[in-house]
């Protein structure tokens, strides 16, 4: 072919893709439904750029500044895929509510990357296997283990409150990084509670696990073709799940020695008669139920919720009560309902202004921003059209600042839950079925780890919140440490 050819097969490939978009144009409206606001659509250039700028700027910026741009119903590209960013609380409402969507984060070859594909309940998309997975997880965070993780929370609070020490010391100014502190302490609460080994190195566990979400951010995002521009990040990541399997997968071994060895119990057990998730895991494979490789993954998956999303979340509620002043009212209320002794769920749930503190965190600071979903079918959402196997992406933050449901949305006032604010206003874990399955044990997890600290130590923010880097393209995780000043607190006989 002469030069002259090909700008003729070009030519014709751009007509037909155009008159493809007008005929699909002309079928949405046809469908009585009206075209969203969003970026203008033009063949091959829109879905290149925009993906281009998703990338560039992490899902959550890009998301932001989209809702921000164009409203509560925006039509974006993440490629080939049209994709829906809805922002009303009735909408987000309809979408997490409905079984017409599941779960989108990934395509399978990245999912595949990260152990996730057909495994485990975070990402998974595979519903069948979802569900059985997820049978699981809800066993193991039922009654009797939510009464549970109240005392074993203030014992593995306690237990690593002392290497506080040791942590201030790194560093010339002698202030602690409060997220790595999380992460050891939610890291042993997970273990006491689901799989109840001595893991030696905790701290190396931590980073284990920060190189596994850095890889989750890598290839959940990328196409695949984009993994391989870059080999030696593309290696990186690779070494990194493979890390964190590997140590995983020594933990289940040691659990597999202890159920076989019938030893006594010590120090992280659990004790005889509690359900035992990691148990329950390897009895399923032993069975025949479940595959080596899916017991590993469960178990990773319920060590690394802690040190991953509440960890953080934790991070930005001290954030809080430092700079708001909160410290005292929260001592007050833990004097007036606890006490001296550890804190059991009843006493948790009296606490109404741990809880509203908590909650208005979560809301103006969250750490889960957004979450996807994919359409099974042709949905209507206020007025416009959804087609089947197009995305929608749920602006969390802007649900949980519309001005209807909370005057002056973006002041921190724990008095926004004054009243209980109804879940269709207020979901930062989600809705219906595929929200998150710790919903209920998180906020007892961190409600002791605050108390336990409060009472130990005060609080004195090394830097503003307003201005900390966090990486947006998951959810927000600090990119430098969270360091915070922790001094003993001295007792006062009021
Ligand atoms: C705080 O949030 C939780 C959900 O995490 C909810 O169950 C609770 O009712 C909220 N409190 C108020 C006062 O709305
Ligand atoms: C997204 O994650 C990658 C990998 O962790 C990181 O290098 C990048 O800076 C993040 N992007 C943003 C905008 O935070």
């Amino acid at each position: 072919m002469d030069p002259g050819d090909v700008w003729d097969v070009l030519l014709v490939v751009f007509l037909v893709m155009f008159v493809w978009y007008y005929v699909r144009e002309t079928w949405i409206s046809g469908h009585g439904g009206k075209t969203p606001p969003g970026p203008p659509y033009i063949p091959v250039l829109t879905p290149i750029w925009t993906l281009w700028i998703f990338l560039r700027d992490g899902i959550w910026a890009c998301t932001a500044a989209y809702s921000a741009k164009y409203g509560d119903f925006v039509r974006v590209w993440l490629g080939t895929e049209q994709t829906f960013i809805v922002s009303s609380p009735s909408a987000a409402a309809h979408v997490l509510k409905s079984s017409n969507y599941r779960s989108r984060f990934g395509d399978p070859s990245g999912l595949a990357q990260i152990g996730m594909q057909r495994s485990g309940v975070i990402f998974n998309n595979d519903v069948r296997s979802w569900k059985s997975f997820r049978f699981f997880f809800v066993k193991a965070l039922y009654k009797e283990v939510l009464d549970r993780a109240a005392g074993v929370s203030a014992i593995a609070t306690r237990r690593q409150l002392a290497n506080i020490r040791d942590m201030a010391s790194s560093n010339p100014d002698g202030a602690v990084d409060v997220v790595t502190l999380m992460r050891r302490i939610t890291l042993e609460i997970g273990n006491r509670l689901f799989l109840g080994v001595n893991i030696e190195n905790d701290l190396e566990v931590v980073d284990t696990i920060n190189g596994y979400f850095a890889a989750w951010e890598f290839f959940m995002i990328r196409p695949t073709a984009l993994q391989l521009v870059q080999p030696s990040l593309y290696r990186k990541h690779k070494k990194a799940v493979k890390a964190l399997q590997d140590v995983v997968g020594k933990l289940v071994d040691k659990k597999r020695a202890c159920m076989e060895g019938n030893e006594a119990e010590e120090e992280f057990s659990i004790p005889k008669g509690e359900h035992d998730f990691a148990a329950a895991l390897i009895q399923a494979q032993e069975n025949g139920q479940l595959s080596a490789c899916c017991v590993r993954q469960s178990v990773t998956e319920m060590l690394v919720a802690g040190p991953d999303t509440m960890s953080v979340n934790i991070y930005f509620i001290l954030l809080h009560i430092a700079e708001h002043g909160l410290e005292d009212g929260i001592l007050r209320e833990i004097r007036e309902v606890v006490g001296d002794r550890d804190p059991t769920r009843e006493d948790l749930n009296k606490m109404a202004f741990l809880d509203h503190v908590i909650n208005e965190s979560m809301r103006t600071r969250p750490v889960v921003t957004f979450v996807m979903r994919r359409a099974e079918e042709e949905d209507h959402v206020d007025g416009y059209v959804i087609p089947k196997g197009s995305n929608v992406i749920v602006n969390l933050v802007a649900v949980h600042q519309d001005p209807r449901n909370f005057p002056q949305p973006e002041k921190f006032d724990p008095d926004h839950f004054k009243e209980k604010v109804p879940s269709t206003q207020f979901m930062p874990f989600g809705l219906g079925l595929r929200s998150c399955v710790g919903r209920t044990i998180a906020p007892v997890q961190m409600k002791v780890v605050i108390i336990t600290l409060l009472r130990m130590y005060q609080l004195r923010p090394s830097r503003d919140h307003q201005s900390l880097d966090v990486s947006r393209n998951l959810s927000e995780h600090p990119t430098e440490p969270g360091y915070m000043f922790l001094y003993p607190r001295v007792e006062t006989n009021s």
